[in-house]
This record gives structure tokens, sequence and C-alpha cells, in this order.
């Protein structure tokens, strides 16, 4: 009983307040207040990436991660890097890219993670990252 009352307190009580044409509405400020049930794949919508791919081995795997230089793009290539997952990140600035690659291999040694320029806006980048991640002789099998 404590716990499912301090699950609701969690969860719904932590609004802020927005302030409409209509007068204050209150938000909920968690995901999980609006989402809070578990799907058939046992995850919801404040589930991690952690908590997604716990027990995975991903050893001996590549994935390209499009937009790794921030947001979800980082906490998806610092995961699959976390699993053993060799993360190629394609990133049209090499700067951002690498200071994300340092960040990860501070945070894990272990994690294998590349850079690689990738401008999404331009089919002559797309081409050039193609022809480079091919000759690095990489398997693809995941493509985020
Ligand atoms: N389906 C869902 O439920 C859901 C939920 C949240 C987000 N999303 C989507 O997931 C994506 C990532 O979200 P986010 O919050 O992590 O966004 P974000 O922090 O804005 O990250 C966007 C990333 O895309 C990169 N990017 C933008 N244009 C690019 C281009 N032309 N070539 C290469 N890279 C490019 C940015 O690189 P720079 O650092 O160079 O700008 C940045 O790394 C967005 O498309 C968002 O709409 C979906």
């Amino acid at each position: 009983m404590k716990n499912r009352w301090s699950w609701i307190l969690r969860n719904f009580l932590e609004f802020y307040t927005l302030t409409l044409p209509v007068g204050p509405v209150l938000v909920p400020s968690k995901p999980a207040a609006i989402y809070p049930r578990k799907g058939a794949t046992g995850f919801s919508a404040s589930s991690t990436a952690e908590e997604a791919t716990q027990g995975l081995d991903g050893t001996g795997l590549t994935a390209i991660v499009t937009g790794a230089s921030s947001g979800i793009g980082t906490e998806t290539a610092r995961v699959l890097g976390l699993r053993g997952v060799h993360v190629v990140m394609g990133v049209r600035n090499l700067t951002a890219g690498r200071g994300v690659k340092e960040t990860i291999v501070r945070q894990n040694p272990n994690a294998k993670i590349d850079a690689m320029e990738l401008d999404l806006s331009s089919m002559a980048s797309v081409r050039k990252f193609a022809a480079d991640f091919k000759s690095s002789g990489l398997p693809l099998n995941i493509l985020m």
C-alpha cells in the first residue's frame, strides 16, 4: 500500500502550471503520469534505453547511428556502446561528434565508437559516407 501511494505521489502529483487564456492549467511534468502502463514489450514510454537493452550482448554487431551528436542519438550511441556494439556515429559536425565519442569512452573505456561525417541533407555527403563505411569492411547490423 505504501508503495502504491509513493508511486501515485511520484507520478501524478508533480505538475507544472501553464497559464492559458482560460486561466492556469495543471500539466503533469512526467510522461509516466500520462502513459504509466507497460505495453506488450514490457516497456512503457518512460522506459530507458538501458532498461530496454538490459542483458543483451551486442558484441560483434555494428550500428550506424545518425544524429548522434546530441539528444536521443547520443543516448542511443552510448547505450549500444555499453552493450558491446561497435557504433559508427554519422554526424554533420565532426567536432561535436568527436566530443560525444570522448565523453562516451571516458565513461566506458571498452566502448567501440567512431565518428564519421554525414550530412543527411546532402546526397553527396550520404554517398561519401556510404562509400567510406563500405571501405571500412565493417558489417552493418543496425541502422538508426
Ligand atoms: N517518435 C517519437 O516518439 C520521438 C520522440 C522524441 C524525438 N523523436 C525524434 O527523434 C529525433 C531526435 O530527437 P532529439 O530530441 O534527439 O533531437 P536533437 O537533439 O535536435 O538531435 C537531432 C540530431 O540530428 C542531427 N541532425 C539534424 N540535421 C541533420 C543533418 N542534415 N544531417 C545529419 N545530422 C543532422 C543533429 O545534428 P547537429 O548536432 O549537427 O545539429 C542532432 O544530432 C528527432 O527527429 C525527433 O523528432 C521522436
